[in-house]
């Protein structure tokens, strides 16, 4: 019996010295000292022995019992200190490694310019309002005194949807949302997208932006037009640019006016930016026509105002010097990374 347990010893050391897995280390320890293991198995057998020899067998098997458990914890501890070096060797993070950068984006032309319009018009006392860029008839065209056979109103110029509605093609609608749901003295501007079904060329897209602007008060005049757009230019353009306004015509102004900058890069002397002319057209403006006013509830001999629609996509164009109004929309990054 005795050498029946030594060689469980031998045999248990040997397995254990050979498992590869935390898992065969345990599978081991219930071979040899599990209830149905081997050791216990020799144990049973004592019940045979003399009791002279019992006491030195018990003790061995005892002795044979810690060995074999020693062994098991010793070889469970090696496999557990390998796997976390092991991990840590592979979670070791490089600190001298160079970064990954991600390039970085820029703001779109039209957005800058808009921005610095936004600023302008808010240092002025302006709040910016939104508006929705599918729109009916009635907010596009009705509402702002444009009649019934105005060809804007042909499907050859305006994007309909049908059902009366159709894609906005001036921001102009902002000027009757804002009078129906607030009072004077009113100063806003909103600036947004508008569409129309024009051909795609070098200054024209289907797709453009524009800034309407309004102000409806008692006593506003002419001049308080020609002050606020003229503050506006020196902002954009510099503080040497000259204003002028020439006579126009808007459904929804009486009367009309065209507002021309001073050409920023010649001075007014012509150039090939403003192609000879001295001045670059701006934007339309006039005073609120008293229909539109009275259309939006607002009694035209106690108020009067004046509103404007700034082309963005023209601004930016001309502040930036670029060439083709396509590269405002084609997405290109060597272009759109300039700014
Ligand atoms: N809505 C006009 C356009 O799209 C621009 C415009 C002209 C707006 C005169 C105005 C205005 O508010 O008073 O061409």
């Amino acid at each position: 019996m005795k050498e029946q347990l030594e060689q469980i010893r031998a045999a248990a050391k040997q397995a254990l010295s050979g498992a590869a897995t935390g898992q065969d280390v345990d599978a081991l320890r219930v071979r040899f000292l599990g209830k149905k293991g081997e050791l216990t198995a020799i144990l049973k057998q004592m019940g045979s022995l003399s009791p002279a020899e019992r006491p030195a067998i018990g003790q061995l098997a005892n002795e044979i019992r810690a060995d074999i458990e020693q062994a098991v914890a010793q070889r469970m501890r090696a496999m557990q200190e390998k796997a976390t070096a092991h991990r840590l060797q592979r979670e070791t993070v490089d600190i001298t490694m160079p970064g990954k950068v991600s390039p970085q984006g820029c703001l779109h032309p039209v957005n800058l310019v808009t921005e610095d319009l936004i600023a302008i018009f808010q240092s002025m006392g302006f709040d910016v309002v939104d508006g929705p860029e599918v729109e009916t008839e009635y907010y596009n065209f009705t509402a702002l005194n444009v009649p019934q056979d105005h060809p804007a109103r042909d499907m050859q110029d305006t994007f309909f949807l049908g059902d009366d509605l159709l894609l906005r093609s001036q921001t102009s609608c902002a000027q009757i949302r804002t009078m129906e749901t607030r009072k004077p003295p009113i100063r806003v501007i909103c600036p947004g997208r508008v569409f129309r079904a024009d051909e795609v060329d070098a200054t024209h897209s289907p797709v453009f932006h524009q800034c309407e602007g309004l102000v409806v008060d008692k006593g506003i005049t002419m001049c308080n037009l020609k002050g606020v757009l003229e503050q506006f230019a020196r902002e954009i353009y510099g503080p040497e640019t000259k204003v002028r306004f020439r006579p126009s015509f808007f459904p929804f102004t009486e009367p009309s006016v065209e507002v021309d900058v001073s050409c920023a890069e010649c001075g007014g002397k012509g150039c090939r930016v403003c192609k000879d002319a001295g001045w670059i057209e701006l934007l339309g403006a006039g005073m609120v026509h008293p229909n539109v006013l009275r259309a939006c509830g607002i009694d035209p001999e106690v108020y009067s105002g004046f509103a404007f629609g700034i082309g963005l996509d023209r601004l930016a164009i001309t502040r930036y010097k670029i060439s083709d109004i396509r590269l405002l929309f084609e997405n290109d990054l060597r272009f759109l990374s300039q700014f």
